[in-house]
């Protein structure tokens, strides 16, 4: 892999950087009242507003030259046709290939993947109808009410995510749960108040072997075994999985085991059979309708030029940033409490894609990768960390995502909601100069020594930037739309710094230290042989419950 760094476009991205750095943003909308016109997109329902940016006329098309120069269109192009990009485990990349509704073959190995999927697609359909008109019963003929899905990371947080931002599609009658924390606590808390006879497991794993999941499911069967007895758990549990020999030894009838494939990476995967308690909270309909958004996005990806292309534009400011500007952060603020979830599900999608430290021949990277992701709803955030993004020492770009209708159009609620998600993004852009600051004290009859003590403390630089995605509602398909799009950014800027998005071996090493400790911890006279702080904490642990 080439050094990026020597790239002409990064060098000369590096010079623009520096001839812009005293260019405020403030300045560029001051001098172009075209300015959203030439820096925001369109696709449907969804609009990108990336005016209040660090971007001159010559900053994007600088950019562009980069993702040019890194090959972005091609490994676009090799994603899409099932090629093997996920280098370390030979594996194609194909979530794409999950929403796309359409008749033309996906290649894998030379065969078509699209008719397995339209099977699983057609499964969940059924099984999920089957639920609903109490088709599908308990062991003892009673309908189900509760549905818990039993998963971690991938198998967790997607559908979390999407069930918590479309409650107001959920089905009456049927609560979705989730449990993912092998600590007892959350599994224990689940299941206070349901019943074992109207309760419905989804053991949700792509592996079938991650220890958090398979521990919760055990704990599950021997609440309904206890209940209801062994062969009650053929009716209450049901399987979402690439792993069939796992899944049958576990006791789960592979009629209710929904498959897919090694080629869906975890975190892309609430498309696939894990978007099965998706379907079962607000309906086929709607979980298709949410494959559909993504795969409108998908098609945009696939085909917009660069320069007019919402996830390549997003990848790129990114990128800028972190290269040029020194930002080693980014905020996801989204003004919908229905969003709640959404920065912890794109933590795992960007960090866990793209926390790498070396390209993809192995060669320590010598620029920055993905970048610490945080976030929390609007205007909750407001009051505990914009403080720092306003006026702290990092330069934090912040993504803002507002409906503009709301599902519950209680009084002022929702005007109030977005004066304050339009208002944040203005004033890390405008900021206050000292003369503003000066005027405003002045107005409140601040004067000499007293003004100027407070002044420096209510100057804000400005100049901060961010993007604003606006949207009519948050219905399923713009909530597909709106996650497609964070994953394309997410393979863009992979592609850029050269690494792979779709491996995940830093979480290894911990896995395995686990595996050694567990034993330790359930047999106190084990010796123990590891450093002097760990030895210390087991021994303090043993101590303490005895
Ligand atoms: O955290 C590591 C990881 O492998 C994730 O990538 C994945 O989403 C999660 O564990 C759960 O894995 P599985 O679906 O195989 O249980």
């Amino acid at each position: 892999m080439t050094d990026l760094t020597r790239l002409d476009a990064w060098q000369a991205l590096a010079a623009h950087a520096e001839s812009v750095r005293d260019t405020p943003m403030r300045a560029l909308f001051d001098a172009d009242p075209d300015r959203f016109q030439r820096f925001h997109l369109r696709l449907g329902d969804l609009v990108l507003d990336y005016s209040k940016n660090r971007l001159t006329a010559e900053t994007l098309p600088l950019l562009v030259e980069l993702a040019r120069q890194t090959g972005v269109e091609a490994r676009r192009d090799a994603m899409f046709a099932g090629q093997p990009i996920n280098s370390t485990e030979q594996r194609s990349v194909l979530h794409v290939a999950l929403r796309d509704p359409t008749d033309t073959p996906v290649l894998v190995d030379g065969a078509d993947v699209k008719p397995e999927i339209r099977a699983v697609l057609e499964r969940m359909k059924a099984f999920t109808t089957a639920v609903h008109d109490g088709t599908w019963r308990g062991a003892t003929g009673k309908v189900i009410t509760d549905v818990v899905n039993i998963g971690i990371g991938g198998s967790d947080l997607g559908p979390v995510m999407v069930t918590e931002a479309l409650k107001p599609y959920a089905r009456p009658g049927l609560r979705v749960h989730f449990v993912s924390n092998v600590d007892a606590t959350h599994i224990a808390t689940t299941l206070q108040g349901l019943d074992p006879a109207t309760t419905l497991f989804l053991v949700a794993s792509k592996t079938f072997t991650t220890q958090e999941t398979l521990t919760n499911a055990q704990t599950a069967r021997a609440w309904v075994v206890d209940a209801l007895g062994e062969t009650a758990v053929r009716h209450h549990f049901a399987a979402l999985s690439t792993n069939a020999k796992a899944v049958e030894a576990f006791g789960i009838d592979p009629n209710v085991m929904f498959g897919f494939w090694d080629w869906v990476g975890g975190r892309y995967s609430l498309w696939s059979a894990i978007g099965l308690p998706i379907a079962l909270a607000v309906g086929f309909e709607a979980f298709r309708a949410l494959l559909d958004g993504a795969h409108a996005m998908d098609d945009h990806f696939r085909t917009a030029p660069l320069d007019q292309n919402m996830p390549v534009i997003l990848a790129l400011l990114g990128v800028w940033y972190g290269g040029f500007h020194g930002a080693h952060a980014h905020a996801v603020l989204p003004y919908d409490q229905s969003l709640h979830r959404l920065p912890a599900y794109l933590q795992q999608a960007d960090m866990e894609s793209n926390g790498k430290r070396v390209t993809l021949d192995g060669q320590p990277v010598a620029w920055g990768t993905g970048p610490i992701l945080f976030g929390e709803p609007g205007t909750n955030g407001q009051h505990s960390f914009y403080q720092l993004i306003h006026q702290g020492t990092h330069l934090i770009p912040c993504d803002f995502l507002a409906p503009a209708t709301s599902f519950h159009p209680l009084g002022r609620h929702h005007p109030i909601l977005l004066s304050n998600v339009l208002a944040q993004a203005e004033a890390l852009m405008r900021g206050r100069t000292e003369a503003e600051a000066r005027a405003e004290l002045e107005g409140r009859g601040l004067k000499g020594a007293e003004l100027e003590a407070l002044l420096p403390h209510i100057v804000f630089p400005g100049n901060r930037p961010s993007n604003t995605l606006v949207f009519r509602r948050l219905d399923p398909r713009t909530l597909g739309m709106i996650i497609a799009l964070y994953e394309h950014k997410i393979h863009v800027q992979a592609t850029v710094w050269g690494i792979n998005a779709y491996d995940q071996w830093g979480v290894e090493l911990g896995k395995r230290l686990a595996g050694a400790i567990l034993p330790e911890l359930e047999d106190d006279t084990r010796p123990l042989a590891h450093d002097a702080s760990t030895n210390a904490l087991i021994g303090l642990i043993r101590e303490w419950r005895r």
